[in-house]
């Protein structure tokens, strides 16, 4: 008995404090909105499941955010609210003096993804995303982009799917992902950044600052890092933490020592304005640190690829398992092509069945799906209706928005390109609308959406145009979609069968 009693008390003294703190750790905050709360183990189930988010959606998000509009879910190692009323969304968007953006880089400083991104004008707030801002906009939303550049990326993509179709057989399918990421590497440097980076084409690892974005997202989605970044505060004593972090010093690094080379060999008299160039001279003339020069580097290189990566591979699977809308959008490249091979920026913005389609894809495969990055800056009522405390971490989905009936009708898990109308002029106003409303947020919406957009439709339409014109493709009858676990929804890998149209 005394031994089972002193038994029964060391492992009480044990096991208490760490219960103890875990209940502290993990209690939802007083002042949280009577809300649907996401069971915590949805956070980490990449653990043992296989679940891709669109399924994991299915089973835990898609019932309590239709009928509350908003639930109570854990993110990145704090209690959060995750919103997608589309009137709630409005008023979020809206008011971004009073829903902060606050990225991992206020949240968590000391984490592998703050070491990452830093901070750059997409997650910054006030002062410096405005000084961010007014440095790199003219950069980001050149009023005419050159289609030449973009059409020459495109066709050495489609010379690289078409190269590895034949060395892999007829009848045998292909991976497009590792292409689709080299093509969207080359595109950003070339429109961006001012860097020939030349992947395309080359084998895997040939061009080491484009193979490290595929080390880097599987280092960021890790869901117990991802859940509880934290644990990074451990990383002395968890290699695989040490190695996450040199990975993003590298990149960071690589990405740094090139653009130095590039801005000491650069002519000065070239008139051609980049991104790069701008935040060059804004740390030459001390406007900007050496650390602020890097963030926005790296920010710029990541978020102006792996979007329309994102996009692209979603787009290979919608098309190869819809054969009719390829078809229709073949015709529809066909007969302009035959007048235009080399199309400007708005015979490709003037087809309708094309940008019918890419607003369509962006609606069912939104690349940023999910992002909790504002912080309410004082005590707020989100739409009138929803009390939010002072601290409280917001976010918002995006596929919950596109996908609710309520909002997109019966059919909103459809691809019916149709739904956005007959002339670009239509789907344009309808495209127009839908984001102020909040009911299409792909590139978010008001005061802080995305400035690459522009160029980003181009880039797709340009890709689509050119594609489509040379192959027909069918996916994999054996491939099985399977989406992404992380934060970006797409398919996990896309398999095809490539045709080349005869000439
Ligand atoms: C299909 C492609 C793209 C998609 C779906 C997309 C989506 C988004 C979204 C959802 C946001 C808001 C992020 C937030 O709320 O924190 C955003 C912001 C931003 N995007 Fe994009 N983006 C794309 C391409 C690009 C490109 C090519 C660039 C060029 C560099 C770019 C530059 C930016 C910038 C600078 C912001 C921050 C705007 C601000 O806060 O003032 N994006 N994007």
């Amino acid at each position: 008995m005394p031994f089972l009693s002193i038994l029964l008390s060391t492992l009480l003294t044990i096991l208490i404090p760490p219960l103890l703190f875990l209940t502290w750790y993990l209690h939802v905050p007083r002042a949280f909105p009577n809300l649907p709360r996401i069971p915590i183990y949805v956070s980490i189930l990449g653990l043992w499941s296989s679940m891709g988010q669109d399924e994991i959606y299915e089973r835990w998000f898609r019932a309590p955010l239709e009928e509350h509009g908003a639930v109570v879910v854990w993110f990145a190692g704090r209690w959060s609210i995750l919103v997608s009323r589309p009137d709630w969304l409005t008023d979020m968007f809206r008011n971004e003096q009073l829903y902060a953006k606050a990225g991992s880089q206020i949240k968590i400083p000391h984490a592998v993804i703050a070491t990452l991104v830093g901070d750059n004008i997409i997650n910054a707030h006030g002062e410096n995303w405005r000084l961010y801002t007014g440095i790199m906009k003219a950069g980001l939303q050149k009023k005419v982009f050159e289609t030449t550049s973009l059409l020459k990326q495109s066709r050495k993509l489609v010379d690289a799917l078409t190269n590895r179709q034949k060395e892999t057989g007829g009848n045998r399918s292909i991976l497009v992902n590792d292409d689709v990421q080299k093509w969207a590497v080359d595109v950003m440097g070339e429109n961006f950044l001012d860097l020939e980076l030349k992947s395309l084409g080359q084998p895997n690892g040939t061009v080491r600052i484009e193979s490290l974005q595929s080390i880097i997202k599987a280092t960021l989605f890790k869901p117990m890092y991802f859940s509880f970044p934290d644990l990074d505060h451990f990383s002395w004593l968890l290699p695989s933490r040490k190695r996450a972090y040199n990975i993003m010093n590298e990149f960071d690094n690589r990405l740094y020592a090139k653009i130095m080379t590039m801005l000491q060999n650069r002519n000065e008299t070239d008139p051609e304005e980049m991104v790069s160039h701008m935040l060059g001279s804004a740390y030459k003339t001390g406007l900007i640190t050496e650390k602020q020069l890097r963030d926005n580097l790296k920010i710029t290189f990541l978020t102006a690829h792996e979007n329309a990566q994102q996009l692209i591979t979603s787009m290979f699977w919608q098309l190869g398992t819809r054969v009719d809308i390829q078809d229709r959008l073949r015709d529809e490249i066909l007969t302009t092509a035959k007048m235009h091979s080399d199309p400007s920026q708005e015979i490709i913005n003037s087809l309708p069945y094309l940008t019918a389609v890419v607003l369509e894809l962006l609606r069912l495969f939104p690349p940023v799906c999910q992002l909790i990055n504002r912080v309410a800056l004082q005590p707020a009522m989100l739409g009138g209706e929803l009390p939010i405390a002072r601290g409280t971490f917001v976010g918002w989905n995006a596929w919950a928005v596109h996908s609710n009936p309520a909002v997109w009708g019966d059919d909103a898990r459809e691809f019916r390109a149709e739904r956005w109308g007959e002339s670009v002029e239509e789907m344009q106003g309808r495209f127009r609308r839908e984001t102020v409303r909040g009911t299409y947020i792909p590139f978010n919406a008001h005061k802080r959406k995305c400035l690459g957009q522009g160029f980003a439709l181009l880039q797709v339409k340009i890709l689509l145009f050119v594609l489509l014109g040379r192959v027909s493709w069918v996916v994999d009858p054996g491939y099985k979609l399977k989406m992404t676990p992380g934060g970006i929804l797409a398919p996990l890998g896309c398999r095809v069968i490539l045709t080349e149209l005869k000439s």
